[in-house]
């Protein structure tokens, strides 16, 4: 159980509600949003605060709704990054409110004593590292404060809790469902974000009562506590504050979001010709002089490189494309790689685990999958090329087609450098082709064809003279128009 190493801010996030009116198939912290999931911004913000600050951080995330779910996500994402050994989980049994949750952490880790304690909500995904270090800056400066929350103002203050200030450094919060007539008029509101000392938090939240109109153990109740040196630091802008609580609220937050991360890539130097019409999920890099063309998507970890243009209907998921690269109208890019200078499209599909080399050329109408083509190679028009390698400046025909599935297994074609394979052909897999070799138009290839060797493999024609009227029907006596 308990860790007993001394961090200097410890951030504890409640990620333990159902969020009932979201109506989703997913666990709450689970929601997908601009390709990640919600709890992953408030933990990869706090983590990249720390990194900003050169502070010693943990996260404990409380979860009790769907935990399994939550736990084994979070188990995955932190086993592929370096917070591994640095997140760690408590339980709330029950969702008696946000200061039972923050009890529930103490409970579970009674030896834990980092110096400060950061509390965030899960389903607040516009939270930025500076807003926590602007929090951080503000407590830190004095070590008389034991707590401060982060408020702003709004004209609409339905469902936040209202600020009372009491003086100078005292301050009380009032839930929307307790608060009189006059206390509801007050417009500046509880932002959910807050950083404490962890010895005042600790004492604090195990003395809260319940004795509201939630019946809940409201976290905001330990600005009660007179003795303490309680302080409230406003932002500007209240926005980044915004919960999801339900699916109109999901999709005005993802909308912020996209709109935040066209910029940071317009900054970058990257040209939208229709940024309205343009999806792009929140972790996707692309680099300066890249040009995107309206109804384009880019998916998932996908990096595009500079210069690289992405015609219209483009969809590129889970890939990297390097840079000078033209990525033609309506392909379909899927966990594969493309070096510089490649062209793909208009209507390619690279299927996973497609490696395409600097120059290649593939044209309309040609499936790849698990295959690498090497430097300058040309598949430019309607073909299937699966589980094979293609040599350097070997030129495809039209209509070529690996035929690697015998109903059972997969099996290989290679296919050697400066080879030219005519149209039409089929390459019966297991099967090579060597370097420099030509294979005839229309030919099933069975067998090894050895470098600089000819191959064809097609009936001969045979043509009768005059015999076609056989077959066409007779027009002779059709009426003229
Ligand atoms: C809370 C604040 C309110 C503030 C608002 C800002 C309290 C009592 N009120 O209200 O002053 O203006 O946030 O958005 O804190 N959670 C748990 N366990 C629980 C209850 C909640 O883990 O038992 C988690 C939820 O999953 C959520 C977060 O705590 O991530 C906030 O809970 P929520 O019910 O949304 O609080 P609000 O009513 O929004
Ligand atoms: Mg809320």
């Amino acid at each position: 159980m308990a860790s007993a190493t001394i961090t200097n801010i410890h951030a504890i996030i409640l990620a333990a509600g159902e969020g009932k009116r979201l109506k989703s198939a997913e666990a709450k912290p689970l929601l997908p949003i601009l390709g990640k999931r919600m709890i992953d911004f408030s933990l990869e913000e706090f983590f990249k605060f720390t990194e900003q600050r050169e502070l010693k951080g943990e996260a404990n995330v409380v979860v009790g709704h769907r935990k399994q779910e939550v736990i084994h996500y979070i188990g995955l994402l932190s086993s592929n990054s370096n917070n591994q050994q640095r997140i760690s989980f408590s339980t709330q049994h029950q969702q008696l409110g946000t200061g039972d949750a923050v009890h529930s952490f103490f409970k579970e880790y009674p030896l834990h004593q980092s110096h400060y304690s950061l509390v965030m909500c899960a389903d607040t995904p516009l939270i930025r590292a500076t807003d926590i270090l602007q929090l951080y800056n503000y407590i830190s400066q004095d070590p008389s404060i034991d707590g401060v929350v982060a408020t702003f103002a709004t004209e609409t203050p339905f469902g936040y809790g209202r600020i009372i200030h009491k003086g100078e450094h005292s301050l009380r919060i009032i839930e929307e469902k307790d608060a009189t007539i006059s206390e509801k008029q007050i417009k500046e509101v509880n932002a959910g974000l807050y950083i404490f000392k962890t010895s005042f938090l600790k004492k604090a939240v195990q003395g809260l009562t319940n004795n509201n109109q939630s019946g809940e153990f409201y976290l905001t109740d330990v600005f009660i506590d007179d003795s303490a040196t309680l302080h409230s630091f406003k932002f500007e802008n209240g926005d980044k504050f915004l919960g999801i609580n339900s699916l109109d609220q999901l999709e005005e937050i993802e909308s912020i979001l996209l709109k935040e991360k066209l910029s940071l890539l317009r900054e970058k130097g990257v040209r939208f010709l229709s940024a309205s019409t343009t999806y792009i999920d929140w972790d996707v890099t692309i680099d300066k002089g890249a040009i995107i063309y309206p109804h384009v998507m880019l998916l998932g970890n996908t990096s595009i490189g500079a210069d690289t243009i992405v015609e219209s209907g483009a969809v590129i998921k889970n890939s990297t494309v390097a840079k000078k690269v033209h990525i033609k109208a309506y392909s379909y890019i899927d966990a594969s790689s493309i070096k510089d200078h490649a062209s793909i499209g208009p209507f390619a599909h690279l299927r996973p685990e497609s490696k395409i080399d600097e120059e290649v050329k593939v044209g309309n109408f040609v499936e790849v999958k698990k295959s690498v083509l090497s430097r300058g190679a040309k598949v430019s028009h309607l073909s299937y090329i699966g589980d094979a390698k293609i040599g350097e400046e070997t030129n495809i025909g039209c209509g070529f087609i690996t035929c690697n599935y015998d109903g059972k297994q997969k099996h290989k074609t290679v296919v050697g450098n400066n080879t030219f394979i005519g149209s039409d052909c089929q390459a019966i897999a297991p099967v090579s082709i060597g370097d420099n070799a030509f294979v005839a138009a229309g030919s099933t290839i069975t067998e090894t064809v050895p470098s600089g060797a000819f191959a064809i493999a097609r009936s001969r024609q045979v043509t009768k003279e005059g015999l076609a009227k056989r077959f066409l029907p007779n027009k002779s006596h059709k009426p003229n128009k």
